[in-house]
């Protein structure tokens, strides 16, 4: 049997990055090139320095996958690309090169959901066993998905205003510290207490669904309140309370999913599952539940990256899902 490589494109937001992966679930190259330094000054990430930045890293970095790889275009099995969500212009660039390369080498092309990929970064540390839950936390998205077989996306339940990483990013500017927040508040909320009461949004017995825009409120509502009073609030304190309640609804209600689905498997997924607290917490909660295996990918694995792209490219091409060249970005695309 001939070997299955699969090259993966990923535009979507601040990272243009290329992988490939060898029969679904090994990583052969995988290639990252942020532009984090180029959007930090502006607090956030600007979608058309973001498309122009792609252009400028995409052959490089694709190159460098093929290098690093060590194979030539008749390897490849497949390219899959994300072709949404994501910032149109950006996922623009992914999709055009990887339609140009599958033009001129004749090979198949596999369109990705950006969030399918993020699921399927756990299955390059373990084989998935169904039917299991994902919790997805990302810089856009959070929800929980069940899957019943490979390919197969049901939300059970999603935000219904902020992601996570979004308050965590809103929040980490109001303490004035860098883009992306998310990373600098982790590092601070270990070195605080947790001693600010803050909201937790359970939305209503039995729901699966998130909110966090009422927390970014009440911690901003905080700081507003005790300068007003000349009180100081120690940022690491802040940092620590706010980490405590986003985690605080996030095990509680994977808890209930995982209890009332009866599943084989809890995935972690998205940039947020790079966060220190949030992984202990996950740890001590599910991973010794008996009959539950509990997956955390490493943590290069969790921020956006090419190789899950590939894994799910990988997965949906041995289903025979193809596309064709007529495959368009989709900024708004369904999981
Ligand atoms: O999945 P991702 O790389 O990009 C999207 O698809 O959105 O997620 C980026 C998000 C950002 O909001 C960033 O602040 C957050 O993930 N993030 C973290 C941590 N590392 C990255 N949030 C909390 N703690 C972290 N350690
Ligand atoms: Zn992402």
């Amino acid at each position: 049997e001939k070997d299955q490589y699969v090259l993966g494109i990923e535009t979507s937001c601040d990272e243009t990055a290329a992988a490939i992966i060898k029969n679904g679930r090994e990583i052969v190259a995988n290639v990252v090139a942020s532009q984090i330094e180029s959007h930090k000054r502006f607090g956030g990430v600007v979608p058309e320095i973001a498309s122009r930045h792609h252009v400028e890293q995409l052959t490089i970095v694709f190159e460098e996958a093929m290098q690093n790889a060590e194979l030539k275009f008749e390897d490849l099995s497949a390219i899959a690309v994300t072709e949404g969500p994501g910032l149109v212009g950006a996922l623009l660039t992914g999709v055009n090169a990887a339609k140009a390369l599958a033009f001129a080498h004749n090979i198949p092309l596999v369109g990705v959901h950006h969030i399918a990929g993020h699921i399927y970064a756990n299955r390059l540390i373990k084989e998935l066993e169904f039917p299991l839950l994902a919790l997805v936390v990302s810089g856009g998205h959070t929800e929980l998905v069940y899957m019943k077989e490979h390919g197969s996306f049901e939300v059970i339940g999603e935000t219904l205003d902020d992601a996570a990483g979004e308050a965590y990013d809103k929040v980490a500017r109001t303490l004035g510290l860098p883009y992306p927040g998310g990373p600098h508040i982790d590092r601070l909320a270990h070195e605080g207490n947790p001693s600010i009461d803050l909201p937790r949004a359970w939305l209503g017995e039995g729901s699966f669904d998130f909110s966090f825009s009422g927390l970014k409120s009440a911690v901003i509502n905080t700081l507003h309140n005790a300068k007003q009073k000349d009180i100081e609030l120690d940022p690491k304190d802040v940092a620590a309370s706010f980490q405590a309640s986003v985690i605080d609804v996030l095990v509680t209600k994977t808890g209930y999913a995982v209890d009332k689905y009866k599943v084989k498997q809890l995935l972690v997924a998205g940039g947020v599952a790079a966060n220190k607290g949030l992984r202990a917490a996950l740890e001590k909660e599910f991973a010794t539940r008996e009959g539950l295996e509990l997956i955390i990918p490493p943590l290069s694995l969790c921020t956006d990256n090419a190789a899950m792209i590939a894994a799910a490219g990988s997965v949906l091409y041995d289903k025979g899902v193809r596309s064709d060249l007529a495959l368009n970005a989709n900024p708004g695309l369904e999981l």
